[in-house]
C-alpha cells in the first residue's frame, strides 16, 4: 500500500517530505488544506483541491445536470447509472461531476502529489455537508492504470462498468501562453504519451464502455478507432463500445 492509499485509509497526515517534487515545487500543508506551491511569477497562485466551493460548487449547483456532454457520454440517464472508474483522475473535476450525478465513482491517479492534493480534497469534502454525500461515492487510488487497472480496480472492489479516460493532450504552444494554474499542474502530470496503452487496459477491463475526452479537434487517441463521438463547445468524447456489446 503506497503512502497516499495509507493516508486515505486512516485520514492521517501525509508525509510531504516522501513526494519527490520537480525543482521550485513544494507541497505544504496550510490551515485551509494541503496546496502545492511554486514560485508565483512563473505558477500563480498555489494549487489545491476544493470540491465544496469554486467552480466545483457552483458546476454541482448549475452545470446541467443529467444533460451535461460527460454525463450523456459515460451513459448517465434516467434511471441508469453505471459505475465508472475516472482512470485519468488530475485534479477530480470530471469524477466529482459524476459522483455528484449519482455514480459510484473510482478516481486513479499515478503522480503522487497529485493524488495526494486529491486526497486532501476528499477529505475536506466528506466533512463539509454539501458535499460529504458525493465524497462518500468517491475513491481514490495512486497507481498508474496503464501499468496496473486490473489490480487497483480489484483493490477497491469496484464494478468497472465505465471508464473514463482525460489524458494530457501534448500541447504545442508556448509555455508563456498557458494559464499559470496549468502550468502548475503540466509541470507534475507530463504529457501522458503513454494513453494509447491506457486505452488498450480500459478496453480490456470495462464492462459497459470506454470514453475518452479530447479537444474537439484533436485526432483519436492511436489504436481502435471509437464506435460514436460526441462534440461540445471545446471537447468532444470518443466512445468506445465493449467488444463483447459490438455487432
Ligand atoms: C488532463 S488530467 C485529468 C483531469 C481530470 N479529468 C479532471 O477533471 O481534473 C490527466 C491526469 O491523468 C493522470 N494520468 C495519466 N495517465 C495515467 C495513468 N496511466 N494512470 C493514472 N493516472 C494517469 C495524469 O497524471 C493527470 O493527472
Amino acid at each position: 500500500m503506497s503512502f497516499v492509499d495509507s493516508y486515505l485509509e486512516s485520514y492521517v497526515e501525509i508525509n510531504h517530505e516522501g513526494i519527490a517534487l520537480p525543482e521550485g515545487l513544494r507541497l505544504e500543508q496550510r490551515e485551509e488544506g494541503l496546496v502545492l506551491v511554486g514560485e508565483e511569477k512563473r505558477y500563480g497562485s498555489p494549487l489545491s483541491v476544493d470540491f465544496a466551493a469554486g467552480k466545483a460548487a457552483h458546476r454541482r449547483r448549475f452545470g446541467g445536470g443529467r444533460g451535461q456532454l460527460i454525463a450523456k457520454a459515460c451513459g448517465l440517464s434516467k434511471g441508469i447509472t453505471p459505475s465508472v472508474v475516472d482512470a485519468t483522475a488530475g485534479l477530480g473535476r470530471d469524477a466529482f461531476v459524476l459522483a455528484s450525478l449519482g455514480a459510484q465513482v473510482l478516481l486513479i491517479e499515478r503522480v503522487a502529489a497529485i493524488a495526494a492534493l486529491l486526497a486532501d480534497g476528499l477529505k475536506r469534502a466528506s466533512r463539509h455537508s454539501d458535499t460529504a454525500a458525493i465524497a462518500a461515492r468517491m475513491t481514490l487510488r495512486h497507481g498508474d492504470a496503464a501499468q496496473s487497472l486490473v489490480e487497483l480496480v480489484a483493490s477497491a472492489h469496484f464494478t468497472p462498468q465505465v471508464i473514463h479516460l482525460d489524458p494530457m493532450f501534448p500541447h504545442r504552444e508556448k509555455s508563456a501562453l498557458v494559464k499559470k494554474e496549468m502550468r502548475l499542474f503540466r509541470e507534475l502530470a507530463g504529457d501522458d504519451n503513454d494513453a494509447p496503452r491506457l486505452l488498450e487496459a480500459a478496453l480490456d477491463v470495462a464492462t459497459h464502455r470506454v470514453v475518452v475526452k479530447r479537444p474537439r479537434k484533436a485526432p483519436p487517441i492511436a489504436g481502435p478507432a471509437p464506435q460514436h463521438t460526441l462534440e461540445g463547445k471545446t471537447s468532444r468524447y470518443d466512445l468506445y463500445v465493449h467488444r463483447s456489446l459490438v455487432r
